[in-house]
């Protein structure tokens, strides 16, 4: 372990999150890769959706296109829609023009600008579509809008958000959203699924280094807004493929040994060790349809692209 004890006479003026705290105090540091999504963090991301090696966005957008009509005919007249994660929510309107029997649609999401900006544009594309957003955290439990909550309900989680999230927590999510959704619901879940190394390690490695720079500006965020003092130019990217527990895993590797203050603590780098900021799980669809039967969903159809390899799965509850 590598962190000194607070510094006695330091004015703390920052108080740093407790998972922050705990991540970088334990034998493999680590910070939740919620912390990524700050405005820039979101501008690189999105960046990143765009980038010649990130197959995600484009297999998925595409997969969509063609299987959207039959997706839509699982949805109930007059549903409401019901998107966990939303941003800009590019992908809603692939099922939005698919599937016109959805009455309502419930963006969440805890960025209010990129909710509230989305939520403007559906209502002006979609006059007769009822736009309920909600500013809240979507791994979190949440009371769906009255009117919503009466009407038959299909979730929707595009992205790959999902493989972000541990098996476990990915399980403890899907159990959260069966009882926000409610009974009789349905949900369309879209999933990236494992594929050779040589693939998921550039898109993860990009040439262009903008996925390099989504990784450290976590660095400049905890800087910001944590009093915290990294030096970017003393960290590296790095992205690497465990094949064992079927994950992209993305870590800032320290160049030297270094030491890096954070709210008064001091903590201790060796050279070559890691931060370890992401986890992106590449499931195959016999896992992940466990793991939905562990949250008490059923695969009702799976629409697979097979090369890259992503997964739409519409469960029902
Ligand atoms: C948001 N999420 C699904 C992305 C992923 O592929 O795991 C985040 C990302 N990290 C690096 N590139 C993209």
């Amino acid at each position: 372990m590598s962190m000194h004890a607070s510094v006695a006479d330091r004015h703390v003026a920052y108080s740093i999150p407790e998972d922050v705290l705990a991540g970088l105090t334990a034998s493999q540091k680590s910070i939740p890769s919620k912390y990524f999504y700050d405005a820039e963090g979101s501008r690189l991301f999105e960046a990143i959706c765009e980038l010649p090696e990130y197959y995600v966005t484009r297999t998925e957008t595409a997969l969509l296109g063609q299987v959207a009509e039959d997706i839509a005919a699982f949805v109930p007249q007059d549903a409401t829609l019901v998107e966990f994660g939303s941003g800009s929510s590019t992908k809603t309107r692939l099922l939005l023009d698919a599937a016109p029997q959805i009455r309502r649609y419930v963006p969440i999401d805890n960025c209010r600008d990129a909710v509230e900006h989305a939520a403007q544009m559906l209502r002006e594309r979609y006059p007769r579509l009822a736009v309920s957003p909600l500013v809240h955290d979507f791994t979190q439990p949440v009371r769906l809008p009255a009117a919503a909550a009466r009407s038959p309900v299909v979730g929707f989680i595009p992205g790959s958000t999902i493989g972000n999230f541990s098996p476990d927590e990915a399980v403890e999510f899907l159990r959260n959203a069966r009882a926000v959704l409610g009974p009789g619901s349905k949900f369309a879940v879209g999933a990236d699924l494992a594929k050779p190394a040589e693939v998921l390690i550039p898109a993860y490695a990009d040439d262009q280094g903008v996925t390099a720079a989504f990784n450290k500006n976590v660095l400049t965020r905890l800087n910001r807004e944590f009093g915290a003092d990294f030096d970017l130019e003393s960290f590296e990217h790095l992205s690497v493929w465990n094949s064992v527990a079927s994950r992209i895993e993305m870590h800032l590797v320290s160049r030297r040994q270094q030491r890096v203050e954070i709210g008064g603590w001091v903590l201790e780098f060796e050279p070559g060790e890691t931060i370890h900021t992401e986890n992106s799980y590449k499931h195959d669809p016999a896992a992940f349809a466990d793991l939905a039967e562990r949250a008490r969903w059923r695969v009702a159809a799976s629409y697979l692209n097979p090369s890259p390899a992503f997964g739409i799965f519409l469960l029902a509850s």
